[in-house]
């Protein structure tokens, strides 16, 4: 594409390419703009800042869309399981019949998580939060598998394990915390169901496999299978770039997801809900609070920082909430709860003008709850949702013929050069 953008500095004119993005989007490409001009940009929050050229995920904020690899979220949360969505991010493809046989059977056979780890989880302080001893024990994977990043061969064997293992560290995690005997993962079993089991199963009370909650967590799962450049991604490829192995970048879009604003937002919607019942507080208080620019409080769920007309996401979570609870009969006082406020939100102007809609956090909290999942493990099941996605950016950074150590640069406007004093003369 022939188009450039002219910026112009003290009276002389630079040119600058524009990209085009294969579904119409343009930036101007500003990499060689410190080199010729002797500026640079500045870009808090990264808001129009685009970090990499990707294939790997399509989003539009206004028009509410998301793909991977081209393939619509709705057709895939329908039809698709997360295994098979897991392959399509990281291969680029859908997987024919064999290809899928073969990858749930590798899955499998790279379930088990080395004895050893266990006493790691023994030590952790009673109460530590199960999202800090997710991302410690992704990074300790790595001296316990240490051959890595080799060949390509081995890439994949890394990357099965630690998409496999992560599953049976979740439920483990889980498991001990509970002062229960660890179950171990079944071959027959598929991947998520399979992570139910090792989570529920006690040997007073065998775990009975229900199909549509299966179906509902395959559903989370794809969902948060990726999202393009979010805070946790961008913090696997920024800490990718320095060329640390798959378990260590991996570790740090744990740690990065788990916060409130981000990933934790699940469990945050959840206490927020709980308080509001607890306390008997009126749903427009709620919404006055969130609107009153001197508290700090918000709508927990709602606001995203790309989709500004509705998340899809949060509309299929909330078909497939409403299908749960009609099929087990099941009532959640949260749940009512949550769709007042919505009902409250999306009428008021305040939300209409800021674009407030919910996100997918806003139900899918609710949905685990009714899986079954302890409010605590919330961000961790949607940390093994995101595996594909980060791993899928990681492999894509990694295999860039550009790939550069990722390092912004910054305005600084401290002090000037100011000479030091002796202690006695302060
Ligand atoms: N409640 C009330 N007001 C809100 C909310 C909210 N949930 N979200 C945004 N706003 C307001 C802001 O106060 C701001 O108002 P102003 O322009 O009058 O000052 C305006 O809307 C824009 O908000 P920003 O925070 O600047 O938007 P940004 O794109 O940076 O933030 C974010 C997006 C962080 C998600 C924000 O909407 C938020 O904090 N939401 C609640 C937390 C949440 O649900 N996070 C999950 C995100 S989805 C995910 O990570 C899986």
């Amino acid at each position: 594409m022939d188009e450039y953008v002219k910026i112009i500095v003290e009276g002389k004119t630079y040119e600058f390419p524009i990209i085009l993005g294969s579904e119409g989007e343009k930036a101007i490409d500003i990499s060689k703009l410190r080199q010729m001009t002797g500026l640079i940009t500045m870009d808090p929050g990264f808001v129009n800042t685009g970090s990499c050229i990707s294939n790997i995920t399509y989003m539009d904020g206004e028009k509410g869309i998301l793909r991977y690899r081209g393939v619509p979220i709705e057709q895939l949360a329908e039809n698709s399981t997360f295994v098979e969505t897991a392959s399509l991010l990281i291969n680029g493809i859908l997987p024919a019949k064999n290809e899928l046989n073969r990858f749930s059977v590798l899955l499998n056979d790279n379930s088990l998580v080395h004895e050893d780890m266990q006493i790691f989880y023994q030590n952790f302080p009673r109460g530590a939060h199960p999202m800090s001893i997710l991302s410690s024990m992704v990074n300790a994977l790595r001296s316990f598998y240490p051959a890595l990043q080799t060949v390509e061969e081995e890439i994949n064997i890394t990357v099965t394990r630690l998409l496999s293992k992560v599953r049976t560290m979740a439920a483990m995690s889980y498991k001990i915390s509970k002062g229960h005997k660890v179950v171990y993962p079944r071959p027959d079993l598929s991947y998520a169901a399979n992570f139910l089991n090792m989570m529920f199963d006690t040997p007073v009370k065998p775990y009975k496999i229900e199909e549509d909650l299966v179906k509902a967590l395959n559903v989370f799962w794809i969902l948060h299978a990726d999202h393009e450049q979010s805070c946790s991604t961008s913090a696997v490829r920024i800490v990718g770039s320095a060329r640390v192995n798959l378990y260590a970048a991996i570790s740090s879009g744990i740690a990065a997801l788990s916060g409130p604003l981000h990933g934790g937002a699940n469990q945050a919607v959840i206490e927020m809900l709980t308080h509001i019942i607890e306390n008997s507080i009126k749903v427009e208080q709620v919404i006055q609070r969130a609107k009153n620019k001197k508290d700090p409080f918000k709508l927990m769920g709602f606001g995203h920082r790309v989709y500004k007309s509705y998340d899809p996401r949060a509309k299929i979570m909330k078909k497939y909430c409403d299908k749960l609870f009609e099929k087990f009969n099941f009532h959640d006082p949260l749940l009512d709860l949550a769709k007042e406020l919505e009902e409250a939100a999306l009428k008021d102007d305040y939300f209409i003008e800021h674009h407030l809609y919910p996100n997918i956090d806003f139900y899918s909290g609710i949905v685990l709850r009714a899986i079954g999942i302890p409010t605590n493990m919330f961000t961790v099941i949607f940390a093994i949702g995101r595996m594909p996605g980060w791993i899928a950016q990681w492999k894509e950074s990694a295999d860039d013929p550009n790939w550069k150590l990722n390092r912004p640069r910054q305005i600084y406007m401290g002090q000037p050069k100011t000479d030091y004093v002796p202690i006695e003369e302060r």
